[in-house]
């Protein structure tokens, strides 16, 4: 699958649910309505619309929420989807999670020949982990932590840059992420959902300034660890850690863009950062085959934006995307 851009469609990410049991104030209010479950894509689907995009070419499979794990028969799921690993169909199968749940599923997780999970985690303080998710227990996350690498899980963690919330952690996180021989990668906060507001300008934090203020006790080899997603990576020397940026608002990435995003409810976003949608659903449900799904599949590729538009800057309104986070998972 190609675009109008020539660049190549091949990771595919997947929100299996948009609820989810943290309310962090970054991607959802306090006070969500979500889908009721008629809207919702049975699993059965999921797994016939994951298997056309297989078929068409995705080869990295990641699966997003909301949380992916509250979703209720996820592993019928996961574990279906695992029999494309064993075919070499699909290179990686994978999930980003918000750790609540890992106690209970890493070990089937990898049976189902998952290797790599990103887990998103902005802090190692209980009392601001409190306030940022504002429902999650940060001990529920380590237990799950703990359980993942036991089950051989290979751990990234994802923090999003606060200014004034979690920007006094990151050497701790860096040295925490070290020890536990987990990747660490920092994203600038994306004005999504209500993230227009005051609140999110002042949290901004660009993480060109990030960088600087960790390479003043931290020696930073560049890398070429790629994983096909937006990241760029150096080595940290002193602990061999690996520590990531996303840089959407500094340092645009969307040339390289090999991804699309399809919602719980059938709607595929060719871009995180546009409106723009196709509904698969109809086409899904319409008939037995797959040629209509394809023909629609194909059409949506061909709309796929150059890019976005995220700005997020004193002297102008942030530019935002209305729809919750939640909605895409990231
Ligand atoms: P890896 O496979 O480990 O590279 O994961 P990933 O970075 O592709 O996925 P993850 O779910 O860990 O996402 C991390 C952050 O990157 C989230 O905040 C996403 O919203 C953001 N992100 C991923 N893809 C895009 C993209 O195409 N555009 C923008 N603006 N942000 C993205
Ligand atoms: N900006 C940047 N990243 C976000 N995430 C959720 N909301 C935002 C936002 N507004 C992150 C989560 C998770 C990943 C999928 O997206 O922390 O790690
Ligand atoms: Fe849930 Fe992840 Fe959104 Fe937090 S960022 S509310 S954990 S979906």
């Amino acid at each position: 699958m190609q675009d109008p851009f020539g660049r190549s469609i091949s990771y595919l990410r997947v929100s299996v649910t948009d609820r989810c049991d943290f309310r962090c104030v970054y991607c959802m209010s306090e006070d969500m309505s979500f889908l009721p479950k008629t809207e919702v894509l049975s699993l059965e689907e999921l797994d016939r619309l994951c298997g056309t995009f297989i078929r068409m070419g995705v080869r990295k499979l990641r699966l997003t929420g909301g949380e992916p794990l509250v979703r209720r028969g996820i592993m019928t799921l996961i574990d279906s989807l695992g029999r494309h690993l064993q075919t070499g169909a699909l290179d990686e199968l994978t999930l980003t999670t918000n750790g609540s749940q890992l106690e209970k599923y890493a070990v089937d997780l990898f049976a189902a020949g998952v290797r790599r999970i990103n887990v998103s985690l902005d802090t190692l303080q209980a009392d601001k982990f409190a306030a940022i998710t504002r429902w999650g227990k940060l001990d529920k996350v380590m237990a799950g932590l703990k359980a993942a690498r036991a089950a051989g899980l290979q751990v990234k963690i994802n923090a999003v840059a606060l200014r004034g919330v979690n920007d006094d952690e990151f050497d701790e996180m860096i040295a925490w992420c070290g020890r536990e021989g987990f990747d660490l990668v920092l994203i600038e906060v994306m004005p999504m959902g209500e993230m227009g507001d005051a609140t999110r300008l002042d949290q901004y934090l660009p993480l060109s300034m990030a960088r600087a203020q960790i390479q003043r006790r931290w020696t930073l080899d560049e890398s070429d660890y790629r994983t096909g997603g937006p990241a760029r990576y150096y080595t940290v020397r002193e602990t061999g850690g690996r520590l990531g940026f996303i840089t959407p608002l500094t340092h645009n990435f969307c040339e390289s863009c090999n991804r699309v995003r399809l919602t719980c409810t059938g709607t595929l976003y060719m871009c995180l950062g546009q409106n723009d949608a196709a509904d698969l659903r109809s086409p899904l449900r319409a008939s037995d085959g797959d040629a209509d799904l394809e023909a629609a599949i194909r059409e949506a590729i061909s709309r796929k934006p150059k890019g976005h538009d995220f700005v997020i800057d004193r002297r102008q309104a942030p530019t935002a995307v209305p729809r919750h986070m939640s909605v895409t998972g990231g």
